[in-house]
């Protein structure tokens, strides 16, 4: 007999209009989708082209309407400021609608976009519910990317106005957001029309003639009424690293979204309306957006902020004090969280100090679950440990084990099997065949389910260039793969030059482009080396220009601070080595795949352009050292 996920799948995949029409039920539309699916721009595809909603009344108003409006909606915890907040749903309706009632005073209307550039507090929430009442676009970016990535994403979304907060907290230091944000501005080509800065009590920010005082703002707002947008609406715009410096603005439409936040979360991680589900993560990432904000507030559940690190604030047993605090029923968040706190305490002496007995799952995504975390995990934690791939692009899980429809036997290594809604196969990148069991690009065959990307903002072509040209029919993941017998995916890491740094994505050309800046580079690579901690770490290999002979320390320090200033501190770039020649091509384009593999201990074939071969032992050997 067919199993419940093989069944979904299946139906999925053959019928797919009637598998999403089903699924849209979970929603509250002003007009209902007749239409499912528009497949007349293939390959570009919508969903529900008929359909008109709003995602903030899905995530706020009707839970009030429905009598939840008692319940928690966000448990704020920020051990970094010792504060605890708990925001009912009544009270974040009340929170919403007042601060759309800014964003309206300040001219902002449907389609139009908004800048958040803030932490992990609650007024963020607000302000991306607020933007999406409206009907505007928001677009949310991390607070580790310095002013030149936040001028890259000003010029790219031409927000209206940008919303900030006086402050970051790192354990080690207070960030002022409102000076970067002004760098930024001052890069930028396009002005915004306001700047709205909610004031921390740690730092208060100057305001200038451009900026605008959130309290004040709100305390003369009127709350203004959520507006009808069309599903295929953008909802937000989301940034992301891709092979080349320029970040690549994910689109995120409206219906398609709300559908796919719902029904993942019932049925991916099964949980139910009221209970309460931390995703530790940030809300600049795409887990943020997902599963801190939507998915859990869409279907009325109780969502956790964390503003903390899992060492540190206070220690190691910090994840643990929250679980039993806030009797939470599933955790989701990066590998490279449990590989801290296990480098921290690798006996677990914190964890048993607390009553985590609500803990019924702890789900993993963001970067490959290594068998030792997923041990340490499993050993300690005594409930299921569940991976799941995707990317900001999908917005939601490709690959995972269904806790909420059918959960089936895990094997470590892989997040198990395709989500129904993605049709997922192994393409051989020369276009070849792939045996059964090979290894290959993992593509999906078009068209991708509900709340993935529709495009690229304000770039079809490249959106087309970028993801559907290799494999056409086919969205191409960039990640590379293969199944195994029993139809378990397994994802083997990118195949082009994106990174993932303790759950980060970043690109390694643009670091390249900082790097070979500097005037006493004639050349350099950036690849991702394996690290303990944080799974991969940029590391860079320069050639020197003939007659330079800096002091490596000195060049070091150097283009580091260049990084931070040009990417960010999110990149943790910290080494650069002088190396006498890189591997290239016999048309001089240097081999960064080759020295990929190498850093990563496979066997690649070794380069034979450099013609001297104690330097190109002297290039593996640095490759292979593991930090
Ligand atoms: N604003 C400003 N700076 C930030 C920042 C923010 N929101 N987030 C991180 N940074 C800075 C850090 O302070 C650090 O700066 P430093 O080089 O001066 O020390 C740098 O960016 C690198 O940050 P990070 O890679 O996060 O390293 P870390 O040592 O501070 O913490 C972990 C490491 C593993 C504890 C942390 O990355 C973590 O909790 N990750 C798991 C959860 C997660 O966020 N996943 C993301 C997607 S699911
Ligand atoms: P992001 O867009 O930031 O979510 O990063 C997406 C990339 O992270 C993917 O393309 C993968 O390379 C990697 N990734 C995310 N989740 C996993 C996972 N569970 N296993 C392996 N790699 C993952």
């Amino acid at each position: 007999m067919m199993g419940a996920y093989r069944e979904a799948y299946e139906a999925s995949i053959r019928e797919p209009e009637s598998f999403w029409r089903e699924a849209a039920k979970a929603i509250d539309w002003e007009t209902y989708p007749s239409r499912i699916l528009d497949d007349s721009q293939a390959p570009l595809y919508r969903w529900f082209p008929d359909a008109r909603l709003n995602t903030c009344v899905n995530a706020v108003d009707r839970h009030v309407r429905d009598g939840r409006g008692d319940q928690p909606a966000i448990i704020y915890d920020s051990p970094l400021t010792e504060t605890q907040q708990t925001i009912t749903y009544a009270e974040l309706l009340d929170h919403v609608a007042r601060f759309a009632g800014v964003l309206t005073d300040l001219g902002v209307r449907h389609g139009d976009r908004v800048v958040i550039y803030m932490p992990m507090i609650p007024q963020t929430v607000v302000a991306m519910l607020a933007s999406a009442r409206i009907g505007a676009v928001h677009s949310v970016v991390f607070g580790g990317f310095a002013p030149a990535e936040l001028s890259a994403r000003i010029d790219d979304a031409k927000p209206r106005v940008i919303l900030t907060a006086s402050c970051g907290i790192e354990p080690a230091r207070i960030i002022e957001y409102k000076p970067l944000v002004d760098a930024a501005i001052e890069m930028s080509e396009h002005a915004p029309q306001a700047v709205v800065v909610f004031q921390r009590p740690q730092v208060t920010a100057e305001l200038g003639a451009r900026d605008v005082d959130w309290n004040d703002a709100v305390s003369s707002a009127v709350p203004a009424d959520p507006v009808s947008v069309a599903a295929t609406d953008p909802l937000y715009i989301l940034y992301t690293s891709g092979t080349t410096g320029r970040p690549k603005g994910i689109v995120r439409d409206n219906g398609g979204h709300a559908v796919a936040m719902a029904w993942s979360f019932r049925h991916v991680y099964g949980m139910n309306p009221g209970d309460v589900w931390w995703s530790a993560s940030d809300v600049g990432w795409v887990v943020g957006h997902s599963y801190i904000v939507y998915a859990p507030l869409i279907s009325g559940a109780t969502t956790v902020l964390y503003e903390g690190k899992p060492v540190g604030t206070p220690d190691a047993g910090a994840f643990w004090r929250l679980i039993e605090q806030h009797r939470v029923r599933a955790v989701f968040t990066a590998p490279t969280a449990i590989r801290a706190i296990k480098k921290e305490d690798p006996n677990a002496e914190h964890l048993v100090k607390y009553d985590v007995g609500s803990l019924e799952t702890f789900f993993f995504a963001g970067e490959r679950l290594d068998p030792d975390t997923f041990e340490w995990a499993s050993g300690h934690l005594h409930v299921p440990i569940i991976d799941n791939w995707w990317q900001t692009e999908t917005g939601w899980p490709i690959a995972a084990n269904l806790r909420g429809l059918e959960p089936l036997p895990i094997k470590s290594g892989s997040p198990s099997f395709p989500v129904p809604g993605y049709d997922v196969q192994i393409l051989d990148p020369a276009s070849q065949d792939v045996p059964v069991g090979g290894e290959g690009d993992i593509a999906i065959k078009l068209p991708l389910p509900p709340g993935t990307l529709p495009t690229l903002w304000g770039d079809d072509d490249r959106y087309v260039a970028s993801y559907l040209s290799d494999h056409p029919g086919y969205y191409t993941s960039g990640d590379g793969g293969f199944f195994d017998e029993d139809g378990y995916l397994y994802v083997m890491g990118r195949t082009d030059d994106v990174i993932n740094v303790a759950g980060h994505r970043l690109s390694t050309g643009s670091m390249e482009a900082v790097v070979a800046a500097h005037p006493a580079v004639a050349e350099c690579a950036v690849i991702g080396v394996h690290d303990d901690l944080k799974g991969q770490i940029p590391r860079a290999f320069v050639v020197l220009k003939a007659g330079e002979d800096p002091d490596p320390d000195e060049l070091q320090a150097r283009i580091v601070q260049s990084v931070r200033e040009e990417i960010g501190p999110v990149a943790a770039f910290k080494e650069v080595v002088i190396v006498p020649a890189l591997p290239k091509t016999r048309s001089g384009k240097i081999l960064r795949r080759t020295m990929r593999g190498i850093a990563a201990g496979r066997d690649e074939p070794v380069p034979s352009t450099i013609e001297d071969p104690a330097v190109l032992d002297a290039l593996v050997d640095v490759l292979r050292q593991k930090t």
